[in-house]
């Protein structure tokens, strides 16, 4: 029985493994969610039959109570709150591994004849600190993004220091537990500072970076779960944590390479602190005049061209304007332009969300290129239509060394003949600066909720 099991547990990673290779593109995505869900399934089962269950009632309850909240949350959610579902989701991982490790440290209490090592001893601590963090950090994480909490970088005196001797508490009181075990008012102590941790620690980062800060909380929840999997002895558990651990830290570097900011910055509170759609800041001066255009007059601009980029942002997101996307397209194509987008690593606020919106609208995947790999036909291409981008587009990253998005690669929107921006106003972005792309000559910028606007350009352009 117990080989049966453990090559289940395997054939369950295997099935992980090709899940999340199967993730890294929007045309396998699906079938990678499907394998996985595959592998967990395997891995329940064979978990439910493997571990000594006493009572199946109370697994069954909590069962449908989960998932009866799990629909309801996944249903109810917009795209736009999907980054602040997915931190509550790690906060829920990092508190389950927070209950089974104590638990299984009353368990060893109670019944002191239990078979356990200093590995077990080890393993039960590392478990309750980063579960615990993860927990109340990804709570805080939610509650920013969600404003219930201040949104702000919180500053005050000594919170290096603060947090230095929580981490020292930690450290010394797990160790003292290790070496005289069964101490329940030290491992609770311990319980209470990682949970406190959790809090100092994402508390002074800024709303706007949380969804980095959530990507990298995400790898905690891993490592939190492989921590447990230490504690329990399961080995799906512990290859399936670390997979989690890994993968979210890839992601989470990924995130900062593409705004080329260190983990370090984003961590400490760096520049995003101003959050999107605010006025520009204080004392900078506009670069010049803009020039604007009505659905009328730039209905008929792309009536006379050949090739058109879009370029998605995080505006097109919140006005849930991917299928106005979609229709337009389909008008353009009718009218024999061709029509690509071009998907920025950052574009929104969390990984791959261009992606996912065209994917809902069934925009093509083959009509989306990656930033690499269209970067170089801008020069050739006749409209770049920016819908709801800002700092991705912004130049000042590529010269201005004074800017604090200089380095970030951007989109080389301004090489296009024309250049049209559909934006509300001339509000800034997620960086909070201002975008001297607005005051080039070739741009025009397109005003209005990304949805309505781009329905009237789709509907003047039907009736050329
Ligand atoms: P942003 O620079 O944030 O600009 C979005 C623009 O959308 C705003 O300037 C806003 O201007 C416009 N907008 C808002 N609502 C709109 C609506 N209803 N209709 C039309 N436009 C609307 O977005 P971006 O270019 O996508 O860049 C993403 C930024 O987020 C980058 O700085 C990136 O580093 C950061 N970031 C991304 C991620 C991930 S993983 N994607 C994670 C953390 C941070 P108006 O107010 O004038 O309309």
């Amino acid at each position: 029985m117990k080989t049966i099991i453990e090559i289940t547990y395997l054939v369950s990673s295997v099935f992980f493994i090709f899940g999340i290779k199967k993730l890294s593109s929007p045309k396998t995505a699906r079938q990678g969610n499907m394998f996985a869900a595959i592998g967990m399934a395997l891995a329940i089962i064979v978990t439910l039959i493997d571990q000594d269950v006493l009572t199946y009632e109370w697994i069954l309850i909590g069962a449908i109570i989960g998932s009866t909240i799990g629909v309801i949350m996944a249903v109810k959610i917009p795209m736009t709150g999907m980054p602040q579902m997915v931190g509550l989701l790690n906060g829920f991982g990092g508190g389950a591994s927070l209950l089974v490790a104590l638990s299984e440290f009353y368990k060893i209490m109670n019944f002191p004849a239990w078979n356990h090592d200093v590995k077990t001893d080890i393993s039960i601590i590392v478990s309750i600190l980063i579960g615990a963090v993860t927990f109340t950090g990804s709570l805080i994480a939610f509650g920013k993004l969600q404003g219930l909490v201040t949104g702000r970088v919180v500053k005050y005196p000594g919170q290096h220091a603060i947090n230095a001797l929580l981490v020292f508490l930690i450290v010394a009181g797990g160790a003292y537990t290790v070496i005289y075990p069964g101490n329940e008012l030290l491992i609770l102590a311990i319980a209470a500072i990682s949970l406190l941790l959790g809090v100092l620690l994402v508390l002074p980062i800024g709303g706007a970076d949380m969804p980095v800060a959530i990507s990298l909380l995400n790898s905690y929840s891993g490592l939190a779960a492989a921590a447990t999997g230490f504690v329990l002895e399961n080995n799906e558990l512990i290859i399936a944590g670390a997979l989690v651990g890994a993968s979210g830290i890839i992601l989470t570097l990924i995130m900062c390479r593409g705004m080329n900011r260190s983990l370090l910055n984003v961590l400490v509170g760096g520049w995003a602190s101003a959050g999107s759609g605010g006025p520009a800041p204080e004392g900078s001066t506009p670069k010049g005049d803009v020039k604007s255009v009505d659905a009328e007059e730039l209905a008929m601009i792309f009536d006379s061209v050949s090739t058109v980029i879009i370029i998605p942002g995080y505006g097109m997101a919140v006005a849930q304007a991917q299928h106005a996307v979609r229709d337009l397209v389909n008008v353009l194509e009718k009218k024999g332009i061709k029509v690509r987008f071009a998907i920025h690593p950052v574009a929104g606020r969390m990984p791959g969300h261009m992606n996912v919106l065209l994917a809902e609208a069934n925009v093509s995947y083959d009509k989306l290129f990656a930033m690499e790999d269209i970067n170089d036909d801008f020069n050739n291409t006749d409209i770049a239509f920016i819908v709801g981008a800002n700092d991705v587009v912004n130049p000042a990253a590529r010269h201005d060394q004074s800017s604090p998005i200089f380095g970030m690669p951007i989109l080389n929107a301004d090489y296009a003949k024309t250049v049209v921006i559909n934006k509300r106003s001339m509000n800034v972005g997620y960086a909070g600066i201002e975008n001297e792309l607005f005051f080039y000559p070739n741009t025009l910028m397109y005003f209005g909720d990304a949805k309505d606007a781009i329905s009237k350009l789709t509907n003047e352009l039907k009736n050329l």
